[in-house]
């Protein structure tokens, strides 16, 4: 009897994945809410909060913050490779999110007039504008190496994290 290992192909099934997006987001929300529970420091939530979804998102090459300072955004707490630091408000796929106060997503960053590229290997984009109160003070940005990667049940899930980080924040002292 040969010992030698069989060549034969094992037929590929496509895996579906065992946890649909929602049971990830719902998952994800309770995780966040026990991990900032009692911290309002700005600076330490958002970095707990990126490596959180960084984490546990699947094909995510970068997650992070850039805060508003006057007309710039400036970069913040994020997980991935290195980032351009300033942004100025209505440039980029996060400039634009700040100047619309609106989520956008993008599937194809090449096809985005105006994407500032930090990571060459990202494809598709989403970014979710954080409010202080009534106030934009920046936005939580997603990168993806895969096209199309992030949906409206990706904005809805995101949008209910970042309420839950702005709800962890409130009321910090200015010099927090
Ligand atoms: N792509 C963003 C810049 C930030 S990086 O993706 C980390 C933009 O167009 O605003």
């Amino acid at each position: 009897m040969s010992s030698e290992v069989s060549q034969e192909a094992t037929p590929q099934v496509a895996q579906e994945p065992t946890v649909s997006k929602s049971e990830l987001y719902a998952t994800l929300a309770t995780q966040l809410r026990s991990l900032l529970a009692g911290e309002r420091n700005l600076i330490a939530n958002a970095a707990n909060f990126s490596s959180l979804v960084y984490h546990a998102l699947p094909d995510v090459n970068w997650a992070g913050f850039y805060f508003r300072h006057g007309n710039e955004l400036i970069l913040g707490p994020f997980q991935g490779q290195p980032a351009c630091v300033r942004i100025e408000v209505g440039k980029g796929v996060c400039g634009l999110s700040v100047a619309q106060l609106d989520t956008i997503i993008v599937p194809n960053v090449h096809e985005f007039p105006g994407h500032i590229a930090c990571d060459a290997a990202s494809n598709a984009e989403i970014v979710v504008p954080v409010f202080d109160g009534q106030h934009c003070l920046g936005v939580f940005d997603l990168d993806s190496p895969q096209l199309g990667r992030f949906d409206e049940q990706d904005a809805e899930g995101l949008n209910e994290l970042v309420t839950i980080f702005e709800e962890a924040c409130e009321g910090r002292p200015e010099e927090d």
